[in-house]
C-alpha cells in the first residue's frame, strides 16, 4: 500500500510509446528519416558523402529550375512567409484563385481547390461527398489518405483487387443497389508503378452511377498531353467527377489540389473540414506550383527526356534480371520479396552512393518487399550508369 502511494504508474498510452516493436526496429535500423546535408538537383550529400537521389518524386526535375525558384523568391517578397488563416476566413490570395484557375484550365475542369498538403487534398475528395449509407468501391492498393477520408466518410467500404476490372464487376454487383456509389482509385500507382486500367473502370462505374474520385498524385505530370495526367492519357474527361493530387511532385512545391465541376468545389468548400479548418498553402508554394505549371506547358524538354530516362533506367534493371513489378512509369519498384532481402540491398546501394528507400510489408502486400526507385528528367545519363553499376553490386549481397 505504501509503495504504491510513492510509485506513479507510467500512462498506459506513454508505455505503448516506449514498448512499441516498430519504432524500436526503426531506430535499430535507421533506414528513414535521414537528414540531408545538402543538394544540388539529383546530387546530395548525406553524412559527408555525395549520393545519387533516386526516390524523390521530383519527375520533372523542376525542383531547381531558375524560373520556378524565382517565382518562389518573388512571392516570398510580395506576400510575406504565410497567410496564417484558413481559406474562408483570413488565408485566400489572389496567387491561390490565380494558380486554381491555371489548374482547372489545364485539367479541362471548371474548378479547382488548393490545400498545403496533397494528403488533405486527397483525404477531403473523399470524405467531403461521401457519406454514411454510401458505398465506397475502393482498389485495395490506394494510398493511405484515400483510406483515411474512406474512414472519415462512415460510408461502407468494398475493396477490389489491385487495378482489377473483373473484381470491381463481381464487388459493385454484391453491394446494395440502391446505395449511392463512389469509386475510388489512382491513376499510377505509387509504389507499384502501375497505371489504372481507367476504360473499364469508368465503364463499370458509369453503369452503376458511381461518383468517381481519382487521385494523380504520380500520373499528374508524367501522362497526357503536357502532362496533365492519367484522364487525359485516355482522354476520358468526362468519365471521371474529381481528379485530386499533390503539387509536391511534378510540380516541385509543397501542397494538393481538387479539380472538378464548379458546384462539387463549391461543395467541397462547404463541407470538407480539411479546407475549412487548415491554413492556406503559402503564397510562395503556390507560385512556385504555379511557375511549374507553365514550364510544363513551354518547355517540353523536361516530359520528354523523363520519359527517355525512364526507358533507359528500367531496361538497365531488366537486363540485371530485377522483379519491375511490370511498372509502366518513372515509379519503379525493385521487389525482393522480404524485409530480409531488401535491408541488405537497400545498404549496399546506399554504401555505392545510391539513395532510395524500403518499402515493405505491411506497406505493401506480404511477398513484395521492395526497393522504392523513381526517375527524374534531371538525372543525367552519368548517373544512369553509376546507378547501374550500384545496383549490380547490391545484387551480389542477395
Ligand atoms: C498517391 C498519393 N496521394 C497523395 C499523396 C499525398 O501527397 P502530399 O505528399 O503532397 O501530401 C501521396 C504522397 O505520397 C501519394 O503518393
Amino acid at each position: 500500500m505504501a509503495i504504491t502511494l510513492f510509485v506513479k504508474n507510467k500512462k498506459p498510452i506513454l508505455n505503448r510509446c516506449s514498448d512499441d516493436y516498430f519504432t524500436k526496429m526503426r531506430l535499430r535500423y535507421a533506414p528513414f528519416y535521414h537528414a540531408i546535408d545538402a543538394q544540388k538537383g539529383t546530387t546530395i550529400q548525406l553524412d559527408g558523402k555525395e549520393m545519387i537521389m533516386l526516390s524523390s518524386n521530383d519527375y520533372l526535375g523542376l525542383s531547381f529550375h531558375p524560373k520556378v525558384i524565382e517565382a518562389g523568391r518573388a512571392a516570398l517578397m510580395k506576400w510575406g512567409t504565410s497567410t496564417t488563416g484558413a481559406r474562408p476566413s483570413n488565408g485566400s490570395r489572389r496567387c491561390h484563385l490565380e494558380l486554381e484557375q491555371k489548374m482547372a484550365d489545364f485539367l479541362g475542369r471548371e474548378a479547382c481547390h488548393i490545400h498545403a498538403a496533397g494528403y488533405l487534398s486527397c483525404l477531403s475528395s473523399v470524405a467531403a461527398f461521401a457519406q454514411k449509407g454510401d458505398t465506397i468501391l475502393a482498389d485495395k492498393n490506394v494510398h493511405s489518405c484515400l483510406w483515411d477520408g474512406i474512414r472519415l466518410s462512415n460510408a461502407t467500404v468494398e475493396r477490389f483487387s489491385h487495378n482489377n476490372p473483373d473484381d470491381l464487376r463481381d464487388v459493385i454487383a454484391a453491394a446494395n443497389p440502391t446505395s449511392p456509389k463512389m469509386l475510388v482509385i489512382e491513376g499510377v500507382y505509387s509504389m507499384e508503378g502501375h497505371i489504372a486500367k481507367l476504360p473499364e473502370l469508368c465503364e463499370i462505374a458509369d453503369e452503376h452511377s458511381a461518383f468517381t474520385v481519382l487521385d494523380d498524385a504520380h500520373g499528374f505530370g508524367v501522362l497526357g498531353r503536357q502532362g496533365r495526367g492519367t484522364v487525359d492519357h485516355f482522354n476520358l474527361n468526362d468519365s471521371v467527377d474529381v481528379i485530386c493530387g499533390s503539387l509536391s511532385k511534378s510540380l516541385a512545391s509543397t501542397g494538393g489540389f481538387v479539380a472538378a465541376s464548379r458546384e462539387v468545389i463549391e461543395y467541397l468548400r462547404t463541407h470538407s473540414k480539411q479546407t475549412v479548418f487548415s491554413a492556406a498553402i503559402s503564397p510562395s508554394q503556390a507560385a512556385i506550383a504555379q511557375a511549374s505549371l507553365e514550364v510544363m506547358q513551354t518547355e517540353p524538354q523536361h516530359l520528354e527526356r523523363l520519359w527517355a530516362n525512364t526507358r533507359k533506367y528500367r531496361a538497365m534493371l531488366k537486363g540485371l534480371g530485377f522483379d519491375l513489378w511490370e511498372s509502366e512509369t518513372p515509379a519503379v519498384p525493385i521487389v525482393l520479396g522480404s524485409k530480409e532481402r531488401v535491408y541488405p540491398f537497400w545498404k549496399a546501394l546506399l554504401e555505392k552512393g545510391v539513395f532510395t528507400v524500403m518499402a515493405t510489408s505491411p506497406a505493401v502486400p506480404t511477398g513484395k518487399d521492395l526497393i522504392r526507385t523513381a526517375v527524374s528528367a534531371m538525372h543525367s545519363d552519368e548517373q544512369i550508369e553509376r546507378i547501374g553499376v550500384a545496383m549490380a553490386y547490391a545484387a551480389k549481397k542477395l
